[in-house]
């Protein structure tokens, strides 16, 4: 870390004596005030919860300019990263910090093809769910019970265990999503296909039966992938830190990620897109895009508790970058399956124009975020409304593994453990059960 010239001073209305903290430099964006020792020399705590002003870590993989709508992995921006590369490049790129060149490339294909089956007791630990279950409690399960299935890869200390389970949970993910939905439908698991892509492939365990080859369409397999690179990682958010403050405790891998999973699944964050859909599918229900102001009005109102869903971010503060390229993905899908005049797709457009001319969402800088249009692409893709973010989960799982592995290289890294200010009773004896 770099320091900065300057200094920040704390000082205190009640005689404690000023004392002087250290301010570091990133390579961009805020500089961050180092508290670290403020409990040592006054005896006192930050608070921020939600973190609103708290850098939990320092990191190199992936950057936000909130007010300029900018994403950065490893200093790439995404829109050349969506449009250039395909996603076990960015694979790469987020893991090792460089975009591979044609050898490397091949390797890691090839490498994390090699993995892409899951061990075949997994089936018969998927069958004791209700097949009506949802598939993020599927995949929590799933992901937390792969430390059961891989002894030799579940020592965080270990860099080569951290490398072949990275490598195993990018592969197997995509295996674990299809078979949760195989189940869901009682539909025979399909085994992976290695002369595919990963995409291709997760299209193929998703729809092929096997009486039934699944052709895949280049325009959907470009466009899944491209969903996957577009929610590969974004840097602190909440699963990501609940992976991170999981694994600090030295606990395996597969059991962090399967933490990240459980986070990831509520709809202010990686919900929100199974959330968005259903959204406008009650929209569409009660009337389509003539409801939409009433709806809108709804939204605006305090009281309703309504939300509009794949609206808002705590770091964009302008349009998000993910949801133009989502946009652009769409029409795209949809041109290719004929469904142009997808009603969901004007409804989501009709939203979207009247929030970014409102005050309500103007003043607090609401904008689409990338789940906004996710949902109508997958819908059109046939992927189910309940597996949306078990398909996001799959794609952040290398942002989750690149962040932990990044948390358990570096020298500063030490177990989370946030402090609280207590306002509960602060001494009580216990009185016997009769006189209570
Ligand atoms: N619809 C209506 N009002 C909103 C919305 C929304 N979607 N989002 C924020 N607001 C209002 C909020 O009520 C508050 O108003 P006021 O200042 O009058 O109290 C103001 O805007 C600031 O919002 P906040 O809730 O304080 O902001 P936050 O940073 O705590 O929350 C958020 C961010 C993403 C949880 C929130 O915008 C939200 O719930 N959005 C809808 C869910 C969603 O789309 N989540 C996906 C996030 S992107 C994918 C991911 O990273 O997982």
């Amino acid at each position: 870390m770099k320091l900065a010239d300057n200094k920040a001073t704390l000082s205190f209305s009640n005689g404690t004596p000023s004392i002087d903290l250290p301010v570091y430099q990133g390579s961009v964006g805020p500089d961050v005030v180092d508290i670290r020792k403020l409990y040592g020399q006054t005896g006192m705590f930050t608070y921020d919860p939600g973190f609103l002003s708290t850098a939990s870590c320092q990191s190199a993989i992936t950057y936000i300019d909130g007010d300029k709508g900018e994403l950065l992995y490893r200093g790439y921006p995404i829109e050349q990263l969506a449009t250039q590369c395909d996603f076990l490049e960015t694979c790469h790129l987020l893991l090792y910090g460089d975009l591979p060149n044609t050898q490397a490339k091949a390797d890691f294909t090839k490498r994390v093809t090699n993995h892409t089956m899951v061990n075949e007791q997994m089936q018969f630990f998927l069958r004791g769910f209700r097949r009506d279950a949802h598939p993020m409690a599927i995949m929590t399960g799933l992901v937390g019970a792969l430390s059961a299935f891989y002894h030799d890869s579940t020592d965080i200390n270990n860099p080569e265990h951290r490398e072949i389970s990275a490598i195993r949970l990018i592969a197997k993910m995509p295996t674990l999503v299809a078979m949760a939905y195989k189940y869901s439908v009682g539909q025979p698991f399909m085994y992976p296909k290695n002369e595919l892509s990963y995409a291709g492939n997760f299209l193929h365990m998703m729809f092929a039966t096997p009486c039934a080859e699944y052709k895949v369409s280049p325009v959907l397999e470009r466009a899944l992938d491209r969903i996957f690179i577009l929610h590969a990682d974004h840097e602190q958010n909440a699963s990501t830190s609940t992976v991170r403050l999981c694994g600090s405790s030295g606990t395996n891998p597969f059991a962090a990620i399967a933490a990240g999973v459980a986070c990831l699944w509520g709809p202010a964050h990686g919900g929100a897109n199974e959330a968005c859909l259903n959204m406008l599918e009650d929209i569409q229900r009660q009337g389509g895009v003539a409801k939409v102001a009433e709806f809108m009005e709804k939204v605006k109102d305090k009281n309703s508790g309504v939300k509009l869903m794949g609206f808002g971010h705590r770091v964009y503060k302008n349009y998000d970058p993910r949801a133009k390229l989502m946009q652009e993905t769409c029409k795209e899908v949809l041109a290719e399956l004929g469904l142009e005049n997808d009603p969901l797709f004007k409804l989501a457009m009709a939203l979207e124009k009247i929030a970014l001319e409102d005050d309500y969402f103007v003043s607090r800088k609401l904008y689409p975020n990338v789940d906004f249009y996710s949902g109508i692409v997958q819908r059109a893709i046939g992927i189910p409304t309940g597996l949306f973010t078990a398909v996001f989960a799959l794609a952040r799982t290398v942002g989750w593994i690149a962040q932990l592995n990044e948390m358990i290289s570096d020298p500063e890294y030490k177990i989370g453990r946030p402090r609280q200010l207590f306002t509960g009773s602060a001494h009580r004896e216990v009185k016997p059960l009769a006189k209570r």
